[in-house]
């Protein structure tokens, strides 16, 4: 694993947001994998900033999203089609074509993984996925205990992550709340990975993550063993 430490969040996001431009920017159909949260909520705008003021060529790239909240309407802005969209995408005028997202209620999940990752296949694989870090130490919606060689999945969210959604949507405190994601083993597939960890928060997981064990207790972990993993982290993820 390579690591970037950026100075403070601002560098962080910046950094973050020059990464990907780069990505766009060097393939013309490249395909590229997007988290949503409070991590990378920033190197998001910035980089629909950027395309404003400045623009760069997004050619024929597809974006797709890690993961979806399962529950919700699409429009709902905690749906990550959504999120992507607003933060980003809309911005970049990526079209519905350019854009691959899980739907966030569906008759038929398995059918909608197998759609997913068999349409980035399809468009040559993942040239790049940006994942954040759960304080739990999941990738997407892998939560511990994930198969390392799982595929798309519908999973459990964490309790921290609905708690906020539930708080901000007025739901019940008895909705239960869940998740889509594409598994450790599409997730391990992809040609580069970069973790984007950022806040002191993270600090702790993220010692485990790099210099742990590489153990399914925490999924990500498994990054150690992808052979171009960068792990961009502003001073206070650093910490530890
Ligand atoms: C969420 C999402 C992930 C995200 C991670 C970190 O649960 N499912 O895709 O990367 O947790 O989120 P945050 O950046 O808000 O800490």
């Amino acid at each position: 694993m390579k690591i970037i430490c950026t100075r403070d969040e601002a560098s962080f996001d910046s950094t973050m947001s020059e990464i990907l431009i780069s990505q766009i920017t060097s393939k013309k159909d490249g395909v590229i994998g997007l988290s949503t949260g409070r991590t990378t909520g920033n190197l998001h705008k910035i980089t629909a900033r950027v395309f404003v003021e400045k623009g760069f060529e997004v050619g024929e790239t597809t974006f797709f999203a890690l993961d979806e909240v399962t529950g919700i309407d699409r429009e709902n802005p905690w749906a990550c089609y959504t999120k992507l969209k607003n933060e980003m995408l809309d911005a970049l005028g990526v079209d519905d074509d350019h854009f691959l997202a899980f739907p966030t209620k569906s008759d038929d999940f398995e059918g909608e993984c197998k759609k997913l990752t068999s349409e980035i296949e399809k468009r040559g694989g993942a040239d790049l996925i940006i994942l954040g870090l759960g304080e739990n130490g999941h990738l997407g919606f892998n939560q511990p205990g994930s198969d390392f060689e799982g595929g798309a999945c519908v999973s459990t969210m964490d309790d921290d992550l609905q708690r906020r959604i539930k708080e901000d949507c007025g739901l019940p405190e008895s909705a239960v709340l869940g998740g889509v994601t594409l598994g450790i083993k599409d997730i391990m597939s992809a040609k580069k990975l970069i973790l984007a960890v950022k806040g002191s928060s993270k600090a702790a997981i993220l010692k485990k993550v790099m210099y742990g064990p590489v153990t399914n207790d925490v999924p990500a972990s498994i990054l150690q063993t992808h052979p171009d993993c960068t792990v961009v982290v502003d001073k206070a993820a650093a910490g530890e």
